[in-house]
């Protein structure tokens, strides 16, 4: 078979396909594609079912919808033009993150969503749970709702250089080229770059465990490696997982009791100068949520020993405080952060 031959076959089997999936919206495997669309992190910004978030994939007449061709032109738009911090408005997926096959997977998914928005005027009731669903985190919401959406928002695959991006910008720049890098993927964190200055970046997500949505890049130290870095790795797998927030806790705890997880016994650093990040679907923006700082190993230091009180640390933000927030907080992997400032300068005596 000559090569013109093929290539008009292998048009003729697509067009085919085009056809059947134009009409029955399921003659690919909208299985998978359902799979790929909670891999991908699509429902992290347009709901499990396309009817919600920053932009509904469903009842909506774009024509980016209409075809798999223009659904997978569009996935493929921003590959090229490789924005150096992520941002929520859509990612950019080139044909090595997402193969045209996974994508074409992913359009007969969204092909099978329905519109169930109802019409509520004149029903109070549900025009009442309309108007408090409108409005996120309000006394409605209860402290495991925040947990369950923190999780979706953090389960979120980033263009993967973005990703590295972010997390390198947590490190002070002369540490950034040596340092070793994962990027977090369909089965939770991965390394992408082996470092030489025992340096570890990485994105954590552990946030969520406190009911926050904010991403932390976050730069250990080799102390931290082997204590801190084993415990966020697991977190990220498990939350890529779609694990329940009481699973993972469970499965910290349990670790720490089996031995295999620890703290230091020395103390080091983890540095965060990009702060906390919030990634904003509504706007599509990458925004620091709190100052950058840095994290010294607490080895069970408290608020008490430093002597910090609230109304202190709300007259000085670079009061040292110590957090036992994050995975791990309640077995040692607790931090004294500090904020970095000019607060003080003047004080010290010039010699
Ligand atoms: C970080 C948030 C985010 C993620 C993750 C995301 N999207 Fe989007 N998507 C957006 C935003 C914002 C828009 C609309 C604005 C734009 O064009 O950037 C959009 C638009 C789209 C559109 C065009 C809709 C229209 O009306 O024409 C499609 C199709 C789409 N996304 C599919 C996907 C798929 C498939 C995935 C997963 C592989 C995905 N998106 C992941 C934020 C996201």
């Amino acid at each position: 078979m000559n090569a013109l031959r093929t290539l008009a076959l292998a048009w003729a089997v697509m067009s085919a396909v085009e056809l059947a999936v134009a009409q029955t919206g399921a003659a690919l495997n909208p299985v998978r594609g359902k799979q790929l669309y909670y891999d991908h992190g699509c429902y992290g910004c347009h709901g499990f079912n396309g009817e919600t978030g920053v932009r509904r994939l469903v009842g909506t007449g774009s024509s980016t919808l209409e075809s798999a061709d223009a659904f997978v032109a569009f996935l493929r738009l921003r590959a090229d033009a490789k924005p150096l911090l992520p941002s929520a408005t859509m990612p950019s997926y080139p044909v090595t993150a997402l193969s045209d096959a996974d994508a074409r997977d992913i359009y007969s998914y969204v092909h099978t969503f329905v519109l169930h928005e109802p019409d509520p005027k004149g029903i109070g009731t549900l025009q009442s749970i309309v108007d408090s669903a409108k409005a996120p985190y309000t006394s409605v919401a209860t402290a495991q709702d925040k947990v369950t959406d923190a999780m979706a928002r953090l389960n979120v695959l980033l263009p993967r250089e973005a990703e590295q991006t972010l997390a390198l910008s947590a490190a002070p720049e002369h540490l950034r080229a040596n340092a070793s890098v994962y990027v977090y993927g369909a089965h939770g964190f991965e390394r992408v770059h082996r470092g030489t200055n025992g340096f570890v970046c990485l994105v954590n997500r552990d946030a969520f465990l406190y009911g926050d949505a904010h991403f932390k890049p976050t730069c250990w130290d080799a102390g931290g490696e082997a204590t801190y870095v084993p415990v966020m790795l697991k977190v990220g797998e498990m939350l890529a997982a779609r694990e329940s927030a009481e699973a993972i806790r469970t499965a910290i705890d349990s670790g720490f009791e089996s031995g295999r997880f620890h703290a230091p016994d020395s103390s080091g650093v983890a540095y965060m100068l990009a702060g906390d990040v919030d990634l904003d679907p509504a706007t599509g923006l990458v925004r620091q949520a709190s100052p950058g700082h840095y994290m010294f190993y607490a080895n069970h230091a408290t608020n008490a020993q430093l002597g910090f009180t609230p109304d202190a640390k709300r007259n000085d933000p670079t009061l040292p405080v110590v957090s036992t927030a994050g995975a791990g907080g309640a077995h040692g992997l607790s931090y004294i952060i500090v904020v970095p400032g000019q607060a003080h300068a003047h004080d010290h005596p010039k010699d």
